[in-house]
């Protein structure tokens, strides 16, 4: 705050009395503020649209079509940073008040006392910079939060955190799996932040986006000249992570080629830059993760089974969100508290007829999906509760998506069994959703038994 306190703060002085201006010049310029000065509306305007002012000190009575309460309001809509003072004579004591209201912070009686003016001016470059301090530190504790918050009420998840909790300070690679979406970069942050390692830094690198030798160069670096266009020594993620965490995400998207050189690192923990000579050792943890199916691209001999005992020494499963429908509500009140926040909006909830189209939806994009659902609903939401939901795959289930979710190479009759039992929880859930849960119209609806309906009811969990 100090430090702030010291910095070179301006002063605009706007008075039509040359005296006053004269005086305070000399005042402000002997206390270390830069001061300008104007006699007028439109001169005061015009500094106060090329230089940064952080303080305004305005004559209520000006000469001009303008006075001193409407150059008020016309510098607050410039910057609302602006401290704006009033100075003004007894006679304009109410016209002051008023002022006060239209965001000035304290009125100045003549003659002005100096020390008192200097002693109300710091004060409130003080309440200013606290309050700067102060939306810092709590916009700095949210992102600290975020960060590690993994929210789940899924038993099987729940392991997964306890595993994460029991092995977070030990060096050991970790490889988490899951669908696109599910939270696996969520899960890493929750392990390096919630580690011994957390004051070093989480370094991710996307496996998957970068072409052989670029990724190369990000992950340990380069020295000068080492290829056209490395004009400058680079330092890779892995010096960035040192004594910290790499996140290798997407691994299963890395080439054979690059495989070979991290095994390498992994079982020596040093390395060269790309074009250098010299053995550089890092403590680094790894976390990898990857949405594809790793024992598959090992059979193909696109993945390196030894780099996948390496990368595979502790595993995390993180399960698709159609499989933890429990998460579905929490998950979606976190992220509606989080837009809320985000938009300043006062969403209080998701009608009740919506959370059954939630709980039996597919969820191809997972965590994700629901994420940027919620975020459209509230942004849209011009009630108070969200009242409609945009599913991305409203139509029903797109085929791929269910061979995609159950995993290739099925039998085809399990396979198809599948599929049928995906579509009728869909069907059942949305005509028992329509029917306010009557099960005698939906059985009629759908031309079966009550008794049927109430064994299926069962099944899918409805
Ligand atoms: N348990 C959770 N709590 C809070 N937010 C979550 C949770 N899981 C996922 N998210 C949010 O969902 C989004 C997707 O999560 P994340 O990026 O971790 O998925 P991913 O598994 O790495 O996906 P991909 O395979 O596509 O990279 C993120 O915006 C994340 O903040
Ligand atoms: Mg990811």
């Amino acid at each position: 705050m100090k430090t702030l306190l010291k910095d070179r703060k301006s002063i605009l002085v706007v008075d039509d009395e040359k005296g006053i201006r004269y005086g305070l010049v000399k005042l402000f310029g002997r206390e270390g503020f830069d001061v300008f000065t104007s006699e007028n509306y439109k001169d005061a305007v015009e500094i106060v649209s090329k230089k940064k002012i952080d303080i305004a000190l305005l004559d209520i009575r000006l000469k001009g079509p303008q006075d001193g309460i409407e150059l008020l309001k016309e510098i607050k809509k410039r910057d609302p940073g602006v401290i704006v003072f009033m100075v003004t004579g007894h006679g304009s004591i109410p016209n002051s008040v008023a002022a006060m209201q239209e965001g000035a912070a304290d009125y100045i009686l003549k003659p002005i006392d100096n020390n008192k003016l200097l002693t109300i001016i710091r004060k409130n470059l003080e309440i200013k910079t606290l309050r700067a301090e102060n939306s810092f530190l709590k916009k700095a504790l949210i992102k600290k939060v975020y960060s590690y918050d993994f929210i789940t009420d899924n038993p099987a998840v729940k392991d997964v955190i306890k595993v994460a909790d029991k092995i977070k300070n030990i060096a050991a690679t970790v490889l988490i799996t899951g669908e696109s979406g599910v939270g696996k970069e969520v899960l890493a942050r929750y392990i390096h932040f919630t580690s011994n390692r957390r004051e070093a830094n989480f370094v991710g690198i996307n496996c998957a986006a970068l072409s052989d030798s670029l990724l190369l160069s990000e992950l340990f670096g380069h020295e000068r000249g080492a290829f056209t266009g490395a004009v400058e020594q680079k330092i890779g993620k892995f010096e960035l992570a040192d004594y910290g965490t790499l996140f290798l995400d997407e691994v299963g998207d890395m080439s054979v080629d690059v495989q070979s050189k991290l095994l390498r690192v992994l079982e020596e923990r040093s390395f060269e830059r790309v074009g250098g000579t010299k053995k550089i050792f890092v403590d680094v943890r790894i976390i990898a993760a990857t949405n594809r199916n790793i024992t598959d691209l090992i059979k193909k001999g696109r993945f390196r089974q030894d780099l996948y005992y390496r990368l595979n020494v502790i595993s995390c499963y993180l399960p698709p969100l159609r499989e933890r429908t429990e998460d579905i509500p929490l998950l979606s009140d976190h992220f509606l508290k989080q837009y809320n926040r985000r938009y300043n909006k006062n969403v209080q909830g998701i009608e009740s007829y919506l959370l059954d189209r939630l709980r039996s939806y597919h969820w191809p994009g997972n965590v994700r999906e629901l994420q940027n659902m919620i975020n459209q609903a509230v942004l849209l939401c011009e009630g108070d509760m969200i009242t409609s939901l945009s599913f991305q795959d409203s139509g029903g289930t797109d085929l791929f998506d269910v061979v995609e979710a159950s995993g290739q190479g099925k039998p085809l009759k399990e396979f198809l069994e599948e599929v049928v039992s995906h579509y009728e929880k869909q069907l059942i859930a949305r005509v028992l959703s329509s029917n306010d849960h009557n099960r005698s119209k939906t059985a009629r609806d759908l031309d079966i038994t009550r008794k049927t309906l109430a064994r299926k009811i069962d099944k899918y969990n409805l």
